[in-house]
């Protein structure tokens, strides 16, 4: 009671009156104040909530993925083909589906867990207006009854400062579906290992000497455990490990396709396991065929090796999609190369001398498109000699270098082209163009395999094939890949030698 009085006295009070107006002005400052911070607290949450609802959100709805089956050329190999594309992502996978869900399973294990890294960046980092892109796609390198050499490539561009390239590879045992070991390929010999590893360690600096980069201590790096997958190539004749950017050199030496060719540790694998696996010569009598073996088997001894240039080859031409690709090309001035059907060329004289004339490189396709191992030597010279004179008469050039029909080349092949001072070349990405006549899938198994010195296999008999080619030429031209022929890739090629 007291203190209530005396505040009425005090508001009776003349002189109190400012008091009174000080501490009203006050109490409204400070609910000012309050609102404002009531107001800019709440702005905070609900840009947060924003923002958080904007990362949180799908960048695809799952109705924009789209998936098939397709056949691919290796025999009981079907490819399952996922598709995605949205404002932020733009993805082709490749997944191999063999008759072993084992296979099936380790395999897609790899390209999920990437592809799945790849979605939680396209979904959580905000870009701006380039969607970011993935391709994964396989090689088969080797296929028999017993065993099966995969190479996965993943390559996805997620505008940081340098695109993606990895390469996962294994070799599998068709029946287990397991995957065979470098330790299972010797039998567990320490000493045979330890040579193949050696060997795999030589192949490498002769390809850093060739590359004009320094010398590197191998022994920390390249042992029996990081060497243990490999894949078997050069149809039976190599071991190969073909090594992404950074991941057992370091990342100035870029990507490289480790080679040991068998014939020079066949003594290490004399055992029942490399032999189902792959063509191990009997070592008393080395054939004098295996002493070519090793020079090819070093990777593109090349002036350009290690730059950013690839080969884009197209086979069994001249066709009537061959004058729109040869457009195609010089749109991008890309180079490429031809390897023709003797058969096909007096008809188009005229289309042969068009790509001669416009930069390109004519190469031999054989005369009527036979495997050449199976014909004897006279029927091989004359496959050769009657296409490499209608090439001559059409465009007074004669081809140098000859790609065997179906990959199929032997000794006998190589000895014929050697007399010819030719040489035979094969591809290190096949396209499978063919077997599946979609511009997309064969544009995504070409960016997806590419790397510096790559040698891509296409036909452009085929409409869909051509029609990959600008989608091919700008994906590689945007990481930095030049296009040039088999000549500018590997320069003069040595008589006789296959490659790669
Ligand atoms: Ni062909």
């Amino acid at each position: 009671m007291p203190a209530r009085g005396s505040r009425t006295k005090l508001i009776r009070k003349k002189q109190s009156k400012p008091e009174v107006c000080i501490s009203k002005k006050r109490i409204v400052v400070r609910f000012i104040i309050l609102f404002f911070i009531v107001i800019a607290a709440g702005l905070l949450i609900f840009v947060h909530l924003q923002f958080n609802q904007q990362l949180m959100r799908q960048p695809t709805p799952l109705s924009d993925e789209k998936y098939y089956f397709t056949d691919s050329r290796y025999s009981e190999i079907r490819s399952k083909f996922v598709i995605r594309q949205t404002s932020r992502e733009k993805v082709s996978i490749e997944y191999p589906i063999t008759k072993n869900n084992k296979i099936n399973k380790t395999i897609a294990q790899v390209i999920t867990r990437a592809d799945r890294d790849f979605r939680y960046t396209a979904t959580n980092v905000l870009t701006f207006n380039q969607p970011m892109t993935e391709t994964i796609s396989y090689q088969i390198t080797h296929n028999n009854p017993a065993a099966l050499s995969i190479i996965v490539n993943i390559k996805q561009d997620m505008h940081g400062a340098h695109p993606v390239s990895l390469t996962h590879f294994w070799t599998f045992d068709k029946k287990s579906g397991e995957v065979i070991s470098l330790n299972d390929l010797t039998e567990q010999s320490e000493k045979a290992t330890r040579e193949i590893v050696a060997a795999a360690r030589n192949n490498i600096n002769e390809t850093i000497k060739q590359r004009q980069q320094a010398e590197l201590d191998l022994n920390e790096t390249i042992t029996q455990e990081t060497l243990s997958n490999f894949v078997i190539t050069d149809g039976g004749n190599s071991l190969a490990w073909p090594i992404g950017q950074a991941s057992l050199l370091p990342s100035a030496y870029g990507e490289m396709t480790i080679k040991v060719p068998i014939a020079a540790v066949a003594k290490y694998l004399q055992n029942p396991t490399a032999r189902k696996l792959a063509n191990i010569p009997k070592p008393p009598e080395p054939k004098p065929k295996p002493e070519p073996t090793p020079a090819p088997a070093t990777p593109a001894p090349a002036p350009t090796t290690g730059n950013k240039v690839i080969a884009l080859t197209f086979d069994d031409g001249p066709g009537p999609h061959t004058a729109h690709l040869l457009d195609i090309l010089d749109q991008y001035g890309a180079k490429a190369t031809f390897f023709l059907i003797g058969s096909k060329v007096s008809g188009q004289a005229s289309i042969v001398r068009s790509i001669q004339a416009r930069g390109h490189q004519l190469g031999n396709h054989s005369w009527s498109h036979p495997e050449l191992p199976k014909l004897p030597v006279d029927q091989i010279a004359s496959e050769i000699d009657r296409t490499n004179d209608a090439i001559k008469q059409a465009t007074g050039v004669t081809p140098a270098i000859l790609r065997p029909p179906y990959g199929a080349v032997n000794g006998v092949v190589l000895e014929q082209l050697r007399l010819r001072g030719m040489s035979s070349i094969l591809w290190s990405v096949d396209t499978r163009d063919w077997a599946d006549r979609n511009s997309d899938i064969v544009c995504s198994r070409a960016v997806a395999g590419a790397q510096p010195g790559a040698i891509i296999l296409m036909h452009d008999i085929h409409q869909t094939s051509v029609g990959a080619v600008p989608c091919i030429l700008s994906a590689l031209k945007q990481q930095g890949y030049s296009f040039v022929t088999v000549k500018g890739l590997l320069g003069n090629t040595t008589p006789g030698v296959g490659y790669p």
